[in-house]
């Protein structure tokens, strides 16, 4: 897998923009989408104020309707709630889901921590079916620890 190359980018990122975390992720969401042929669309969710409510943030891809995400609802909002990563092979199999294409075959969703609070998420969605293995997990963990630290 093409994982390690991209870590070495998205450090070369953040060390040109870590002033401006948009402007970091916006560029983490677009490498993404580019380089990992199943990576369809790439996108930040985060808590939105004290709602408890997920507001659309950095994302490449298709525009989408769901920019605010009430917690609970769809793959996103019970990451909210669960602070656990979620990797969806079939999207159809999932009652709780809220479709942004009706292209997408599959989700991955994994929490973003500050300080050990779930504020956020980074959230993919695939066209392939089934193509996410502990691999993306792993990395995309590492890609939230570093947005992390500039938040
Ligand atoms: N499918 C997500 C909604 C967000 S879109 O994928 C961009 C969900 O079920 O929460």
């Amino acid at each position: 897998m093409m994982f390690e190359p991209l870590k070495e980018n998205i450090k070369a990122l953040l060390a040109e923009n870590a002033t401006d975390p948009k402007q970091v992720m916006q560029g983490i969401c677009e490498l993404l989408k580019t380089s990992v042929p199943h990576y369809d669309w790439v996108g930040f969710y985060f808590k939105n104020g004290d709602k408890r409510e997920l507001r659309l943030g950095p994302y490449a891809g298709e525009a989408t309707e769901h920019t605010i995400i009430p917690f609970g609802k769809g793959i996103c909002g019970q990451v909210a709630e669960s602070n656990q990563n979620f990797v969806v092979p079939d999207v159809s199999a999932q009652d709780n889901y809220i479709a942004c294409s009706l292209t997408v075959k599959s989700e991955i969703v994994i929490p973003l921590f500050k300080n050990g609070e779930n504020i956020g998420q980074i959230d993919i969605d695939s066209n392939t079916p089934d193509p996410f293995t502990e691999k993306d997990e792993q990395f995309l963990e590492w890609v939230n620890k570093k947005v992390a630290e500039i938040l």
